[in-house]
């Protein structure tokens, strides 16, 4: 059996081109001259009185494209030739681009995504009559090699094993040697880790493995559907030991996770946010924010813009392990944390004590779209970072309580530029205007848009 691990993927290796299409049946090919761009990143066009979506199009462009799917009468199709180039196409960085379904604009300028962005976002504000005081501009970090937490599919194809994205407009896993998106750490160890999990006895049976990395350490949580063998668990050893990075294995849900090697390693990963003096511990199953150059200026940005005075009451919806929380508490809030996962509150338990903060910081596990026993303590300060979801009815629920009648200024983070939009929309109706609203470019290359929305009391 081969213990060694062939090292870093060579230049050769990273830039080897995939085919666009792996499946024996050969797609049909299309022209399609393209009209407009989705908010998805997709470009849309006609062919024969049909939509058809492109992925790897821009607007003006005329493209051959394979049809991928066909999905209620609409064509997902991908560009291979470009007849007509926009002003705004660039050579991808990405050797995969445009098979991996993990970005949809790496062919695309980046002012020009950081304009589709902000288009998306003020399209959906308007669609909600709502209209911001100031547009703050995109704000922006590494383009490359940004994100340090990604679930990827494994599947065993003719003996040999994919690791990767699935692919565009497919469940399939894409053939991944390199990815321009991960963190080095993992980019660099995609070709090696394949070689490992190719030799599992069980190599059949993982489905899925996780990548989730602190600002010194990377970890990987392998899930398995079947109990490995001891030689299993040696060769993942040895991967651990070799790579430097932590292998957790996972043989049911996420509390099942334990960590396999090295055994001597810390109990958490760590990320700092040096603004704020502070540590935050958690573990590779938490959720954190992917992007963590990105997360540092919004956790900056909305403090800066809240601006909690000392001694008054801060009110973080959605706090997670307390990334919001203990930033507002440092600067002298009193800060109340409400989160559904027993876990998160856990955790953001212990990083109030790590950092000294357990007195002025409470945090409570309550499903917030459940409850309507939420006690909001007369807060003057409200810190919002919802899922996808966004609020929606339970907003005005929460606004107007008891608690929020001495509300002055809310911070809203969004994932999402419809729900942020419909939630700004119940804000204004309660009374607080959104005086300031931008972009911060948490994923570039894909189509995800990440907001920052400040509302303050009208008068
Ligand atoms: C976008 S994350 C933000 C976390 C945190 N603010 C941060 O910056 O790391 C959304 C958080 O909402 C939590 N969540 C999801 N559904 C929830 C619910 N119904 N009630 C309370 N919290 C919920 C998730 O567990 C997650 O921690």
């Amino acid at each position: 059996m081969n213990r060694s691990f062939s090292g870093l993927p060579n230049a050769a290796g990273m830039t080897a081109q995939v085919p666009l299409v792996t499946s024996a049946k050969q797609p049909r090919e299309i022209q399609v001259s393209i009209s407009g761009l989705g908010d998805d990143g997709l470009g849309t066009g006609r062919f024969e009185e049909r939509t058809v979506r492109v992925k790897n199009g821009l607007p003006g462009e005329s493209v051959s494209t394979k049809v991928l799917r066909k999905r209620r009468g609409i064509l997902y199709t991908e560009a291979f030739s470009v007849v007509t180039p926009s002003s705004d196409r660039r050579v991808s960085a990405c050797s995969i681009f445009p098979r991996c379904g993990g970005c949809a604009l790496h062919h695309m300028d980046y002012q020009a995504q950081l304009k589709l962005k902000e288009q998306t976002l003020m399209r959906a504000l308007a669609d909600f009559q709502v209209e911001p005081l100031r547009v703050a501009a995109p704000v922006f970090g590494p383009r490359l090699h940004y994100r340090n937490k990604a679930r990827l599919g494994v599947r065993i194809i003719g003996g040999s094993p994919l690791v990767g994205f699935r692919e565009s407009f497919s469940s399939r896993v894409v053939r991944m040697d390199d990815c321009k998106t991960l963190i080095l750490a993992f980019a660099n160890i995609l070709a090696p880790l394949k070689e490992v999990i190719g030799q599992l006895s069980i190599r059949h049976k993982i489905p899925q493995i996780e990548l989730a990395a602190g600002d010194h350490e990377q970890a990987i949580i392998v899930r398995h559907l079947e109990p490995m063998s001891n030689e299993d668990l040696s060769l993942l050893k040895d991967f651990a030991q070799w790579s430097r990075i932590r292998i957790y294995l996972q043989p049911k849900g996420y509390d099942s996770v334990w960590l396999l090697a090295p055994t001597d390693a810390p109990e958490y990963l760590h990320y700092l946010n040096l603004d704020f003096g502070l540590c935050y511990h958690f573990l590779p199953t938490d959720f954190v924010q992917v992007n963590p150059f990105i997360n540092r200026v919004l956790v900056r940005t909305a403090l800066n813009l809240l601006n909690p005075k000392p001694g008054k009451q801060v009110i973080d919806l959605f706090c997670g392990i307390g990334n919001f929380s203990l930033a507002a508490a440092r600067l002298g809030g009193w800060v109340t944390g409400y989160e559904s996962s027993a876990t998160a509150v856990r955790r953001a338990l212990h990083n109030a004590a790590l950092n000294g903060l357990s007195v002025t910081t409470r945090f409570k596990e309550v499903n917030l779209y459940d409850s309507s026993s939420v006690d909001f303590a007369d807060a003057q300060y409200l810190i919002l970072d919802p899922p996808r979801t966004g609020a929606g009815e339970n907003l005005s629920r929460w606004l107007s309580s008891d608690g929020f009648k001495y509300l002055q200024k809310a911070v809203y983070v969004s994932c999402n530029p419809v729900t942020f939009a419909s939630d700004a929309a119940t804000f204004e109706r309660f009374g607080l205007q959104l005086s300031e609203v931008g972009i911060f470019d948490m994923f570039p290359h894909t189509a995800h848009v990440e907001t920052l929305g400040l509302f303050e009391r009208r008068g």
